[in-house]
């Protein structure tokens, strides 16, 4: 095994692949503490009062002896934020999306993924067994082809991020829960890095009324939201029906063998979701912000994607290149990390702009990239 595990880092260094741990270092433009909350006072207090009223850990997974109200008062809470029945906490994004799409097929399921979604996506079908079916990215028109090509018969699901981690731009909802209704199909979305920063009070892509008719959303069977990103915690929530989520309580194997989250987390979560339904004007302003430096960076001929989102991408296809420009800018105090495959296609700079990011900061940015 470790002559296996030499090769196996030399062969990831010769490809210019091998990672290692780096510190936050300069000014923040790669975290996915958008609004952040990370560092909020309230958040502070509010996790140590946790602590006192809870203890530090939850002794059990929720089965068996780690259930706390807590965790149903902060499911009541957030599954109202964002409009749905209910919702279940779980340990954290990964673990919602591979429980899920693992417990909802077998071999004959077949999963429609649009080609960028998330590693915790497809490990869940790999988990499953299920019939994997790429479409383009953001292909709506693919997608149809490949639901009408495929078995009637079949037990099917589409699967999506709304806002797309590594690439800022949107999926085209409202096709895809006509897509779903057409086909009869399953419908997940992954709003991981749209939650605090998109819809009504930051709950959502599924609660912007531009891009999906608010009647559409229980439309959305299961909709994945994490706590690590913009409430500033970590912890994730499937947003479903009652119904949905008492089969999810007693099939996800991700739920049901893990000792459950920290009940100081869903206490603090609270206060993340009161602060967070009224930072309107941060929403507002960090949006524009990375409109200013999507269109600065244009002016410069980089080449960044067409997005509409905080998440901005300096696609530079080399993994030297993507390298050395972040080393630089780390030097010039912008701490922005070089994103390589296997986890994108292309190499690149991951831009993310969150609230505390000021024009001034912009502006040096663009001077020295
Ligand atoms: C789109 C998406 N889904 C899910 C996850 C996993 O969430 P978590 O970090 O809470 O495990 C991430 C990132 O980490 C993500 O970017």
């Amino acid at each position: 095994m470790k002559r296996q595990i030499i090769s196996e880092l030399e062969s990831l260094k010769s490809k210019n692949r091998y990672r290692t741990l780096s510190f936050p270092n300069g000014l923040d433009f790669s975290s996915n503490d958008y609004l952040c909350l990370s560092q909020n006072r309230e958040l502070k207090k509010s996790f140590k009062e946790g602590i006192e009223l809870f203890g530090t850990g939850s002794t059990a997974s929720r089965l068996i002896r780690g259930h706390r109200d807590v965790f149903e008062r902060t499911e009541a809470i957030f599954a109202d934020w964002v409009k749905s029945e209910n919702s279940l906490f779980v340990a954290n994004g990964y673990a919602a999306n591979s429980g899920l799409i693992d417990c909802l097929s077998d071999s004959r399921t077949i999963i429609f993924t649009d080609r960028l979604n998330h590693a915790s996506i497809l490990d869940g079908i790999r988990i499953s067994g299920a019939i994997k079916k790429y479409y383009r990215h953001r292909d709506t028109g693919h997608l149809a082809e490949l639901l009408r090509k495929s078995d009637p018969s079949a037990k099917k699901i589409i699967v999506s991020e709304s806002v797309f981690s590594m690439d800022g731009d949107i999926c085209a909802l409202s096709d895809l829960v006509k897509l779903k209704r057409e086909y009869d199909a399953t419908l997940i979305i992954d709003e991981a890095h749209a939650l605090g920063i998109f819809g009504i009070q930051g709950g959502g892509i599924s609660l912007d009324e531009n891009r999906l008719d608010p009647s559409l959303i229980p439309e959305i069977d299961f909709r994945v939201f994490t706590a690590g990103k913009s409430l500033g915690l970590e912890g994730a929530f499937i947003a479903t029906t009652s119904l949905s989520k008492e089969y999810l309580v007693n099939k996800m194997r991700t739920f049901i063998f893990s000792t459950a989250p920290i009940p100081a987390i869903a206490h603090t979560i609270q206060t993340s979701i009161a602060l967070i339904k009224k930072m309107d004007p941060e929403r507002q302003i960090l949006l524009a912000n990375a409109f200013y430096l999507r269109n600065a960076l244009r002016e410069k001929e980089m080449e960044t994607l067409q997005t509409e989102s905080q998440i901005i991408p300096v696609v530079l296809f080399d993994e030297i290149k993507a390298l050395e420009k972040s080393a630089r800018l780390k030097r010039d105090g912008f701490d922005i990390r070089a994103i390589r495959p296997p986890t994108v296609q292309d190499s690149r700079l991951r831009i993310s702009i969150n609230s505390e990011i000021t024009r001034e900061n912009l502006d040096a940015l663009i001077n020295v990239i």
